[in-house]
């Protein structure tokens, strides 16, 4: 168990990265909105193995919010979360407030098209991304880390960064980490916590269609029938769906003609006021 320092200002969290940096350490990111669970902690297990040092930002983004969503009543759970950290060995916690992180008269966004419009997310969430891309930029820049690292279960966002990592010639390597799962197969989750008893135990339904569709895929059933039948099954559970759709995992396009390219299936939809997203592997990427 250490106690992690806390950084409130990008002053504090550069200059101590920059003792860091003059040790010939390593400095990995794990960027996260708080109310940290397991996935959050397997994804500072990675940084520890990553490099010598780990920073955890903690900040609720206020522009990641639609004016229907969340924000307000996102869990927030700032000391258990460093009291976390800490026995993770997390190094660092950068907790900014809304002022430090969007100054006065702050008037820049990253605008962002390709994985970013890729008609899941972004769809129902029209202003979700720029929102994200903007703050883990800013993140990126004011910690400068050889290895920022976001966990798959948002699939796209990872996708999102990773491209705008690369346009941007941000020199920092993207890193996605496997989705930690309750013993039932539910995706772990900030969100969960809204759920209700009842919709908790019909909310691992998700996954498993998730699972039934990629099985079915790789028996060789056609995508269509396969998403059809898939789409019908998660309203069946109870789901209220946004999207079921199968994507070059890369890309996040419609899946081409090549049969060696690595497939994904990504899903969103509502228990009751709760939107929950998964996603799973349909096809591994093949050697050719
Ligand atoms: O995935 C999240 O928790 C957030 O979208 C992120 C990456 C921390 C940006 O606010």
């Amino acid at each position: 168990m250490t106690t992690p320092l806390i950084a409130r200002t990008t002053a504090d969290l550069r200059q101590t990265v920059a003792t860091w940096r003059r040790a010939g350490e390593r400095v990995a990111l794990v960027p996260t909105m708080g109310a940290l669970h397991p996935g959050h902690i397997s994804l500072v297990d990675l940084g520890r193995a990553s490099a010598g040092r780990v920073v955890t930002s903690i900040f609720v983004n206020p522009t990641q919010f639609a004016p229907n969503e969340d924000f307000s009543k996102y869990p927030r759970t700032f000391d258990a979360d460093v009291e976390r950290l800490g026995k993770a060995g997390c190094d660092l916690v950068f907790a900014p407030s809304p002022d430090v992180m969007y100054g006065h008269g702050f008037a820049t966004t990253i605008s962002l098209e390709g994985p970013a419009r890729a008609g899941l997310e972004d769809a129902f969430r029209p202003t979700h991304f720029a929102g994200v891309a903007t703050v883990v930029a800013k993140l990126l820049i004011q910690c400068g880390p050889d290895i920022a690292i976001f966990g798959e279960k948002d699939f796209q966002q990872l996708a999102v960064i990773a491209r705008m990592a690369r346009d941007l010639d941000m020199p920092v390597e993207i890193l996605g980490a496997p989705t930690l799962r309750e013993a039932d197969g539910l995706a772990m989750s900030s969100r969960n916590v809204y759920l209700s008893a009842a919709e908790r135990a019909a909310a691992p339904a998700l996954h498993r269609v998730l699972q039934d569709c990629a099985a079915r895929i790789a028996r060789g059933e056609t995508f269509e029938s396969v998403l059809a039948q898939g789409r019908a099954e998660i309203e069946k559970a109870g789901f209220k769906l946004d999207y079921l759709e199968l994507r070059d995992a890369a890309s996040l396009a419609a899946p081409g003609s090549d049969p060696k390219a690595a497939l994904r299936l990504l899903a969103a939809a509502r228990m009751g006021a709760t939107r929950l997203i998964d996603n799973v592997h349909a096809r591994q990427a093949q050697e050719s």
